[in-house]
């Protein structure tokens, strides 16, 4: 199969670069997407051939439901029969962005979209590009991340191109993504809503604007039973092929401990890469990746992981973060790639 890309310049969008593309999404094509928080894979949500070949081309678990973006806020009240007031809050508040809200379906949503469930999930991405793809292919688009199932999700085109070129019609190449982990899901179905994926709207944005609201216990959880909710809970995510060894503790016990951890894999003939925050050099590691603040992290996870990937580490040593705002979801997106946790 032929997949074009094309290749925009978001500061100077110029809109018939994407007529091609949409016209695609009309066709029931697939096509990989920039948004702000990472690529997407889109399909036309309302067309089951399509997004059967979304699930097809990922290799992801039918019963893994996706996300259906739209580019104007009435969409949403076609797609769901139930709009609870917090949901229409929230969509207020912070449409366009990375909030995804899970509501009662309507018929016109197939199953195949919602892998049978009775809800269905939807976000308006904050991204020219994706927006006018949505308005241009009059029709709202299924996306999952644009990854192959099991890889971390891409944060640039360069990352769609090594997972699904010549699977896919086309990839629109803009660079790499603002946010760099995904969008939060909400489901605003229960009471009090319930998050059930941290993201790129924090637990205190939330809560500033709707008060209470729930965290899914898996959120926190590393390998522990718990029931999954969301259907991609219960998937091992954002795994690289490293092992990935998170440490947490106060800074100054983590800098001793990564030294040890270093030093151990080292005299075991292993390769190591450290992802930290401290301006610290390790000088027995492989490779140290510095990122001083969440904001960072979040942008250059998933683009370490894969590079660090490409060198063929054997070990990823990651520092942990303060779970407040954006840390959040860096460490449930951490402890979900980690092999072994240890406490400094
Ligand atoms: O930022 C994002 O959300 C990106 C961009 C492309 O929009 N998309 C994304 O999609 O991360 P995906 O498919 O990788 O993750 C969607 C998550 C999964 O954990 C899925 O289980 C959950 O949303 N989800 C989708 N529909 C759901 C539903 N009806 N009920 C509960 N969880 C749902
Ligand atoms: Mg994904």
């Amino acid at each position: 199969m032929i997949t074009r890309i094309v290749r925009v310049n978001p500061e100077n969008l110029e809109i018939c670069e994407i007529y091609a593309v949409a016209k695609s999404i009309k066709e029931g094509g697939l096509v990989a997407f920039p948004t702000e928080t990472v690529y997407g894979l889109g399909a036309d949500a309302l067309n089951p051939s399509a997004v059967k070949k979304v699930f097809k081309v990922k290799g992801r678990p039918k019963d893994d439901p996706l996300i259906v973006h739209i580019a104007d806020m009435n969409e949403i009240y076609k797609l769901s029969r139930e709009i609870p007031a917090e949901a229409e809050v929230l969509m207020k508040t912070f449409w366009p962005g990375p909030l995804t809200l899970v509501l009662k379906k309507s018929n016109i949503v197939p199953d195949i979209t919602t892998a049978g469930l009775d809800t269905v999930a939807i976000r308006m991405p904050k991204n020219e590009i994706a927006l006018t793809l949505i308005k241009l292919a009059e029709t709202p688009i299924a996306a999952p991340s644009a990854n192959l199932f099991g890889k971390p999700s891409p944060t640039s085109a360069d990352h769609v191109i090594l997972d699904l070129f010549g699977r896919i019609d086309f990839i629109i190449d803009a660079g790499e993504t603002h946010i760099g982990v995904e969008s939060t899901v909400v489901d605003v179905t229960t009471i009090p809503p319930m998050i059930l994926r941290p993201g790129g709207v924090s637990l205190e944005d939330l809560e500033a604007v709707i008060g209470r609201i729930k965290l899914h216990p898996a959120i926190r959880a590393k390998g522990k039973k718990v029931v999954a909710k969301s259907p991609g809970m219960k998937y091992k995510h954002y795994a690289p092929e490293a092992k990935v060894i998170l440490v947490e503790g106060s800074p100054e016990k983590i800098e001793r401990k990564i030294i040890s951890i270093i030093k151990k894999f080292k005299r075991g003939g292993m390769t190591v890469g450290v992802i930290t925050r401290q301006k610290i050099f390790y000088p027995d590691a492989d490779i140290v990746k510095y990122f001083n603040d969440c904001h960072a992290i979040a942008k250059n996870l998933f683009k370490t992981f894969r590079e660090f990937d490409a060198l063929g580490l054997n070990i990823i040593v990651a520092e942990g973060v303060e779970e407040s705002g954006l840390g959040l979801a860096i460490m449930n997106r951490l402890r979900k790639a980690s092999y072994k946790i240890v406490r400094a």
